[in-house]
């Protein structure tokens, strides 16, 4: 089984009724930081909010009349599950979305937005995929493998395809099955044989670094964990595995820090909200800047799904990093003006107040006094240093909370 330039030509016309145009877009502060001309291929912007739709949709449309006429079926909570829920409503086949019983509630109502059925079946998704499978066996309806599959495979190339046309000369790609970077890798060797291809990977799911250091497809031998959830597959596909070895230049693999600093610069610098996946590829390309200096490097937003309470927490971090946003507590003797004149000299060095908790009672607070925490939004490092000293020369002790 392989996938080849005319398979991913064919998935092309079977996609061009339902996809999106993502035009590659130019960011001068991408481009300044890596010394190098930056495009991101925005696929966070494209039906169901990721590139998922490419594979789905294509798989969907290469069914037999019999096979459509028995339905399809995937085990994912995630993209793949969205993507071919919508792919089979356009396409008018019958699909099941099996998920674990644990699934955000966010995930289930998006895919069953799309018109299909949902079942929740098992506590993770070996269990699901089991239900998944005696589904199929039941039924006779086609299983939908997330990336080992040469259809989704071709139909995720199609995403390379375009790259190949604008131009590149490297391409970052995120990886988790590795069905995207195959796909991309088969179209680019075919029309830009010159471009590299560079695989990005979440420290908590490496198993792409894994498979290389062995040389056959693998799993990560312990628990995956990471905040980029389209990429925790703890095991590379072997059909992309075969389609990708000794063509993939370099691996970045970048933890959650890496990855929650690249959200907020595309959220922050291109108008761009990326899932964690969606922005490990990013991620990867700042690690690797000295590899792609001088170069037109387009690096592959994968996609936007993103659980808002998770955006809010990276936001937070990325905020008290960048001195945006002050967290630090301090104790208080419990009088009726002492709040109050701390305020007043916070509010005279221009701090505003986000939160505060004012507590008499907690245990290791000694009677008479008051324990106060406050989370302030601030210019910079230097304002937050200016409010420390304002308070040290007050008398006020202060411990930081971050
Ligand atoms: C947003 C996003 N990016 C990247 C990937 C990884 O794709 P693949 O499993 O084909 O490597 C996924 C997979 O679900 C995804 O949802």
């Amino acid at each position: 089984m392989t996938v080849s330039i005319a398979d991913i030509e064919a998935a092309r016309a079977r996609l061009a009724p339902v996809l999106k145009r993502t035009p590659l877009q130019h960011s001068a502060t991408l481009s300044r930081m890596l010394e190098a001309e930056v495009l991101i291929k925005p696929e966070n912007l494209q039906k169901t909010g990721s590139f998922k739709i490419r594979g789905a949709y294509n798989r969907v449309m290469a069914l037999t009349a019999e096979q459509a006429r028995r339905g399809v079926v995937a085990a994912s909570a995630g993209n793949h599950g969205q993507a071919l829920a919508y792919a089979a409503t356009a396409a008018g086949v019958k699909a099941t979305i099996v998920m674990p019983e644990t699934a955000a509630i966010a995930k289930v109502e998006a895919t069953r937005s799309y018109g299909q059925t949902v079942v929740l079946r098992g506590v993770n998704y070996q269990e699901a995929r089991r239900a998944a499978d005696q589904l199929c066996q039941q039924t006779g309806a086609t299983f939908v493998d997330a990336y080992d599959d040469p259809w989704v495979i071709a139909g995720q190339g199609t995403a390379g395809l375009e790259i190949a046309e604008e131009g590149a000369d490297a391409v970052v790609v995120p990886v988790g099955g590795g069905g995207l970077i195959a796909g991309v890798t088969v179209a680019l060797a075919a029309r830009a044989p010159h471009a590299v291809v560079i695989g990005a990977e979440a420290a908590g799911s490496p198993q792409l670094s894994t498979s290389l250091r062995r040389g056959e497809a693998s799993a990560v031998d312990r628990p995956v964990e990471t905040i980029a959830d389209g990429l925790a597959t703890g095991r590379l596909g072997v059909l992309p595995f075969e389609l990708t070895r000794g063509r993939v230049h370099d691996v970045a693999t970048v933890d959650d820090f890496e990855i929650g600093e690249a959200v907020l610069l595309l959220l922050e610098r291109m108008k761009l909200l990326a899932e964690g996946a969606g922005a490990t590829a990013l991620a990867g390309a700042l690690k690797l800047k000295g590899q792609l200096k001088g170069k037109r490097v387009v690096v592959l937003v994968s996609g936007g799904n993103i659980d808002i309470n998770l955006l809010d927490r990276i936001i937070g971090h990325g905020l008290v990093k960048a001195g945006r946003l002050y967290r630090f507590r301090m104790t208080l003797p419990d009088r009726p003006v002492e709040l109050s004149r701390v305020l007043a000299l916070i509010g005279a060095l221009g701090a505003n107040v986000r939160a505060i908790d004012h507590d008499r009672t907690q245990r290791d607070v000694a009677l008479g006094a008051a324990l106060v925490e406050l989370e302030l939004e601030t210019r910079g490092a230097d304002h937050i240093d200016l409010i420390r000293r304002e308070l040290k020369s007050h008398g006020y002790r202060i411990e930081d909370e971050d």
